[in-house]
C-alpha cells in the first residue's frame, strides 16, 4: 500500500488492518499513550474544496503522531494559477512526506501519485471519499462488533460516498444496497465490481433498499462542485430519497445511522432521525481523525 486513492486499490485485509490500526490508535489516545510514530514528519494537505472535517482531524491527527501538516489552499498555490500537477508533484516531494488533496477531478489524485515519490491520501474528489469510508466501516464495527454478513444501505445520489461505501461494503463482506434515482446512479466500474463481487443490490426503491438494513447511509442530494443543480436536484430526490422514520420502519429495529456530514435536514434525512441518531452520527466524524491516523502510520511511518 503505496497510497489512498480510492477503496478500490485496497483488499479486504488491507481494510480490516487498517480498522485494527485504527481502534488501537484510538484506544492509546483515550489513555493518553503518546504514539508520536510520525516524529519529524510533514503533511502537506491541499484543498480545492472547503472542510471542516477532513481539514482539522488530518492536522490534529498529524500533531497526535508528533508530526506536523502544511495547509494548502489551492487559491493561493501555483496549482490555482496553473502550474501543472506534475510540477507541484515533484516539488512537493522534495519537502514534504506525504500529501493529502481534495480536489475535483479523481485523475488529478492519480497524476499527483504518479509524478510525486511520496504518499498521497484522497481527502476527497468527485468520484471518492475513501478516508471517509473507513472511519464509517470502523464506526459500524464498534457499534456491531462485525462488518461480515451485515447488510448496508445507501439511500440518495450516486456520488463519491455511495461509490466509496459500496467497494467498501463489498471488501468487508457486507451485503450492500442501493437506492439511487436512475440518472444519478453510482459510477458504473463500482457498480460493475459490486455486481460481480459480493451481493448487491442498485434500485430506485428505497424501501426495498432499506429492507432488513443494519445500517443506513445517506448524504447530500447536491455534493460540492453542484449547487448549480441544487434546484434540480432537490425536484428529483425529494420527498423520495430521504432517511425517515417512514424508511427506518422497514429497517432492522437496531439500525444504525451514519452521515459523513455536513447534512441537510429536511432534505436527505429528518431533522428526528438526525438526532435520533446523533451519537452514532458524531462517532462517525470522530472516527475520521483515528481512521486517518491509521492511513497515516501505514503510509508515512
Ligand atoms: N465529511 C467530510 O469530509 O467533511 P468535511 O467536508 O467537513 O471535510
Ligand atoms: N458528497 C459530498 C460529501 C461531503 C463530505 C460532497 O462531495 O460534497
Amino acid at each position: 500500500m503505496k497510497h489512498l486513492l480510492k477503496m478500490m486499490d485496497l483488499s479486504g485485509e488491507e481494510i480490516i488492518e487498517l480498522l485494527n490500526l485504527a481502534d488501537q490508535l484510538k484506544y492509546e489516545q483515550k489513555h493518553g499513550i503518546k504514539h508520536h510514530h510520525l516524529a519529524g514528519k510533514t503533511l502537506g494537505m491541499i484543498f480545492q474544496k472547503s472542510s471542516t472535517r477532513t481539514r482539522v482531524s488530518f492536522e490534529t491527527g498529524m500533531y497526535q503522531l508528533g508530526g506536523s501538516a502544511l495547509f494548502l489552499s489551492s487559491r493561493d498555490l501555483q496549482i490555482g494559477r496553473g502550474e501543472p500537477v506534475e510540477d507541484t508533484a515533484r516539488v512537493l516531494s522534495r519537502y514534504l512526506d506525504g500529501i493529502m488533496i481534495r480536489t475535483f477531478a479523481q485523475q488529478e489524485v492519480v497524476d499527483l501519485a504518479t509524478y510525486g515519490s511520496i504518499p498521497i491520501i484522497n481527502g476527497l474528489t468527485d468520484y471518492a471519499h475513501p478516508c471517509q469510508v473507513l472511519a464509517d466501516l470502523m464506526t459500524v464495527r464498534e457499534y456491531k462488533g462485525k462488518l461480515e454478513g451485515l447488510k448496508m444501505c445507501y439511500i440518495g445520489d450516486g456520488n463519491n460516498m455511495a461509490n466509496s461505501l459500496i467497494v467498501g461494503g463489498i471488501k468487508t463482506g457486507m451485503r450492500v444496497a442501493a437506492a439511487t434515482p436512475q440518472i444519478h446512479r453510482p459510477a458504473e466500474d463500482v457498480v460493475a465490481f459490486a455486481q460481480q463481487s459480493g451481493d448487491f443490490l442498485l434500485t430506485e426503491d428505497v424501501m426495498e433498499a432499506a429492507a432488513g438494513a443494519d445500517v443506513i447511509f445517506t448524504d447530500v442530494w447536491a455534493s460540492m462542485g453542484q449547487e448549480q443543480e441544487a434546484e434540480e436536484r432537490r425536484r428529483i430526490f425529494g420527498g423520495v430519497y430521504q432517511v425517515n422514520d417512514k424508511l427506518l420502519g422497514v429497517a432492522n429495529a437496531d439500525a444504525m445511522v451514519q452521515h459523513c456530514l455536513p447534512a441537510h435536514r429536511g432534505e436527505e434525512i429528518t431533522a428526528e432521525v438526525f438526532e435520533a441518531h446523533a451519537n452514532e452520527i458524531f462517532d462517525e466524524a470522530e472516527n475520521r481523525l483515528h481512521a486517518q491516523k491509521a492511513v497515516m502510520v501505514k503510509l508515512m511511518g
